[in-house]
């Protein structure tokens, strides 16, 4: 391994989710397989050059898409991300939209959340030996990395839309029509499977978190498509345009040695 390969420490660690299970365009330095306190992560972590920024990726899902959203290692994949040296985090999500002004093939920066998800681990203060940590999640999308999100996206054909509430549902099955009559009278603008516990978990670990979310169908009972086939439609598209809005943040948000 060269010797600049091995002293990489990026500051910016990148979670690919659906559609993501690899980053185009990364130059790999080294794969890190990390061992954690609770298992490994979806995947090595990949510390990387793209578009000369160093970054670490990590697919979210694994790199054959083994893990389904209920069954992320998402303490491992975050943890993972914080030894390598990460600091912030941008995780890109594949949603389904519910409000009007989210069409499919759009990108939008969610600011809040609420989670529906059960059963996950959720929490990295877990027993007698830790001191319970109350994090505050008033705000769970770090303000700052969002906005610098958003002043990136204006250089984009499309910009991303901004702001709006991400429902996170167990999965893995789609919601029922009833299920997202309910979720949008709860006032979620998109429906996805990972924002949690990934964005709670990515608090209590002091890292900066932002999410790239890109529609790929209306949600259960507000389109009028078959649900697969819409998504087979703007999966690819919408993949590549949250990569091109990461891209286009880089040099805002990219840092560390290299
Ligand atoms: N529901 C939940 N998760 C999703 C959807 C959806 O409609 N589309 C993409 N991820």
């Amino acid at each position: 391994m060269a010797a600049d390969a091995a002293r990489a420490t990026p500051h910016l660690g990148v979670i690919g989710g659906t559609g993501l299970d690899t980053a185009p365009g990364l130059e790999v330095l080294r794969d890190e397989a990390v061992d954690t306190p609770w298992g490994v992560p979806s995947a090595p972590v990949q510390v990387a050059r793209l578009d000369g920024w160093p970054i670490a990726f990590v697919p979210r899902h694994g790199r054959a898409h083994e893990y389904p959203p209920h069954a992320v290692n998402y303490r491992a994949n975050l943890w993972a991300l914080r030894r390598v040296g990460v600091s912030r985090v941008i995780a890109i999500n594949a949603v389904g939209s519910i409000a009007q002004w989210f069409e499919p093939g759009r990108l939008a920066l969610p600011d809040d959340l609420v989670d529906y998800t059960w059963g996950r681990p959720h929490s990295c203060w877990n027993g007698p030996d830790d001191d319970a940590q109350h994090v505050e999640f008033t705000r769970p999308i770090d303000p700052v990395l969002r906005a610098r999100l958003i002043a990136a996206g204006r250089s984009l054909e499309t910009p991303p839309l901004d702001g709006g509430v991400y429902g996170v549902t167990q999965g893995p099955r789609l919601e029922t029509a009833a299920e997202v009559r309910r979720l949008r009278r709860d006032g979620c603008d998109m429906v996805g499977m990972t924002l949690m516990p990934e964005a709670g978990i990515a608090r209590e670990l002091g890292l900066e978190y932002a999410c790239i979310a890109f529609s790929v169908n209306w949600a259960a009972g507000c389109g009028t498509l078959a649900l697969h086939d819409e998504m087979s439609q703007h999966l690819e598209r919408g993949a590549a345009t949250a990569v091109a809005l990461l891209r286009a943040a880089l040099p805002a948000v990219a840092d560390g040695e290299l």
